[in-house]
This record gives C-alpha cells, structure tokens and sequence, in this order.
C-alpha cells in the first residue's frame, strides 16, 4: 500500500512517498530565500513558488522511491488545513487532478495530525522502533499553533489548550525582525541565545503563568520586548541583542513549560510527544527532557531533522491510518481547502 502525500500549507512545497508509517522518499523545495525579507510569509509569492515547483517536487518523490508511474500508487494523501489558504489551494488542486486522472482515492489530512505524528514517522527499516502509548499528550509549537493536545488514541485528538493570539514560533519571528534579523526568526533566537548561555538577563513577563487554563498568550511578551528595546540607545541594543533575545526566549519556553506541566498533572498521562518548527530548539528539548524526567514520563520529540518542520512525510503517515480506516474521499467528490482547520475537527472523522 503506497500513498503519494503533499503539504504546500506554508512555505514549503514537499511530496513523500509512504508506506503505512514508513516513509519510502521525502523531497522539498524550501521558500525560506523568498520570504526572508519580508519578515514573514508573503502569500502571493508562496503561491507561486508552489506552482512552479510542485510537479518537480513530486516527480522527484517518486523517483527516489523508485516508482516509475502513478499507476503504483494506491492513494494520494494531501495537506486541506490549517494554513495559507492560497497555498493549500495549490497541493489540492494538483492531487485532485491527479487522483481523478489516475482515478485514485484521496485522503485529506489535517496539517497539525501531522506535525503530531511526527515522532513516531519511520524510515525506510522501520526506524526508530517507537510507538505512542496511548492516552499521549502532544505540544505542538510552530510558526503559525501552540496547542496541547489530548491525544487519546490513532486519529482521536483533544485540544486541551491554544494560544490566544500570536503562536510561539511566531513570536520567535517577531522578535527577531524587532531586533533586526531575516525569517525565520527562531534558528537566529537560539544561536543568540546560546551564545550567553540561555541567561535569563530581564526577566520578561511569563504570559498566563497564574491561571489555570492551559491557553498560551505570547503578544503581550511582544510589546514588553519592544518597550525595553526603546529604552535602550542603538549601541546598547547591539550589546544587549543577544540577552534579549536569551530573555525573549526564556519567556516564551517557561510558559510553554509551564502549561505543559500543568496538562500532565492534569491528564496523567504517562507520554510526552513534540511537534512544529520550535521542537527543533536544543533550549527547549533540554527544558522539556528535565520536565519529562521530573514528571517520571517519557518525551519524543521528530527523530530526524525535516521531520520537525513542514513537510509531507508526516502527512502521508497519518493518510495511511486515515485510509485503513476508511477515511478517504472518492477523487470525484469536492475538497476545499480549511485555512482555520482545527484538531478537534478532524478527530476520526472524514471531511
Ligand atoms: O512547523 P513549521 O516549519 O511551520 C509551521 O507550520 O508554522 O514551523 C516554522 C516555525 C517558525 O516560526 C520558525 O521560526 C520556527 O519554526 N523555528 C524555530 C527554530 N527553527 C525554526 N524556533 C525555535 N528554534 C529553532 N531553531
Ligand atoms: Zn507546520
């Protein structure tokens, strides 16, 4: 059973070719040169980048999986929310061609099932060798959600708390156009960071640490960065930019360290599992390895690289759960793209 996926849900266009949680090839064509001026994402131009990339993209998929035609293909799988409305259009709308053309099923997944998956994606052999216990709960951190998640079983999710208003990649990215530096803005934070040794010099505030809830907010930790960056003269914000970006740091992984603490005491359960562009953060995987050992509980985190970030072979993965259990649509009927898909939503139900 092979299942060809695709996500062009932001920035970058990636196809994979899986075998239930194997992944048999993984290609992409990252945007990040074309955005990295912006200071974000520019959609108009992520549209396009798609475009012209896609087939490419999934041509070299298949090749590398050594699968000469699409006939070979049992199932196409393909990213329809949460993201860039403009460009999930374009992944959805080169699958459907496809499945129709082929006359091939197509399995519509939810980006951030995912990112969810994605410490348990495997290679070609089988590895690693790790599958979730369930009930598992699952963080995901990236430039566009922060969620924590009751991950009750395949399929079955709970989102138990979200960010109110900006992600924490997001403001990751904020604060590093704040001091001058390109997108992404998260690898730039944690160099500086690292640089000074994670030192936590000004203390900025940690957002909701005194209510119950498990919902995040990180605008207003924007605001005091920006208050404090004018307090300063140009020269001492350049000697300062790597404790500020140490402090921004620190405030934005305590308060994920925190919420993170609570929904543990809160569900019992006994598994940690990481997803999203920030998990790629050495900070944060130390903060979340010392929770996870206090907590007498085990963490995942995406065992290779890419698989942190977007990509299609976690997509593919979690089509391949979605097909066994027959959620999948016939290549004829309509798909439409969900900018605001939420997890909730997509608990083991077809679109
Ligand atoms: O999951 P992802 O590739 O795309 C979304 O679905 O959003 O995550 C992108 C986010 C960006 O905000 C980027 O700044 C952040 O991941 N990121 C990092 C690091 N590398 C990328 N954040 C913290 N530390 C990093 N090293
Ligand atoms: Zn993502």
């Amino acid at each position: 059973m092979k299942i060809l996926a695709v996500d062009t849900s932001a920035d970058d266009t990636t196809a994979s070719v899986v075998s239930g949680m194997r992944v048999l090839s993984h290609m992409e064509a990252s945007q990040i040169d074309l955005h990295s001026k912006w200071g974000g994402i520019f959609p108009t131009i992520a549209k396009r980048a798609h475009q012209e990339k896609i087939d490419y993209v999934v041509k070299m998929a298949l090749k590398k999986a050594h699968i000469s035609h699409f006939n070979d293909i049992d199932a196409f799988a393909v990213t329809y929310g949460p993201g860039l409305a403009i460009a999930l259009e374009v992944g959805i709308k080169y699958i459907k061609e496809l499945a129709v053309k082929y006359n091939k099923p197509i399995v519509p997944v939810n980006h951030m099932e995912g990112h969810l998956i994605s410490s348990f994606v495997k290679n070609k052999s089988g590895n690693p060798a790790v599958t979730p216990n369930f009930p598992v709960l699952g963080l995901l951190v990236s430039g566009g959600h922060t969620e924590l998640v009751y991950w009750k079983d395949y399929l079955e999710y709970e989102i138990l708390g979200e960010t109110l208003d900006d992600a924490c990649g997001e403001a990751l990215d904020k604060a590093s156009k704040m001091l001058g530096f390109s997108y992404p803005g998260g690898p730039v934070i944690e160099s500086l960071a690292r640089q000074v040794k994670n030192v936590d010099k000004f203390v900025f505030p940690r957002p909701m640490s005194k209510t119950k809830s498990l919902d995040f907010s990180f605008s207003g930790l924007k605001t005091a960065l920006l208050y404090k960056i004018k307090t300063m003269s140009e020269k001492e914000r350049i000697q300062n930019q790597a404790y500020l970006s140490s402090s921004f740091q620190e405030a934005v992984f305590k308060s994920i360290l925190k919420k993170t603490k609570q929904a543990i005491e809160m569900t019992g359960v006994k598994e940690l599992a990481i997803g999203g562009g920030v998990s790629v953060n050495e900070r944060l995987r130390y903060l979340l390895r010392n929770l996870a050992t206090e907590k007498k509980i085990k963490v995942y985190f995406p065992p290779l690289k890419y698989l942190n970030f977007d990509n299609a072979s976690m997509i593919g993965v979690v089509a391949s759960l979605r097909f066994e259990k027959g959620l999948f649509i016939n290549s004829k009927d309509s798909l439409d793209r969900v900018a605001r898909l939420s997890l909730n939503d997509s608990s083991v139900k077809n679109v």
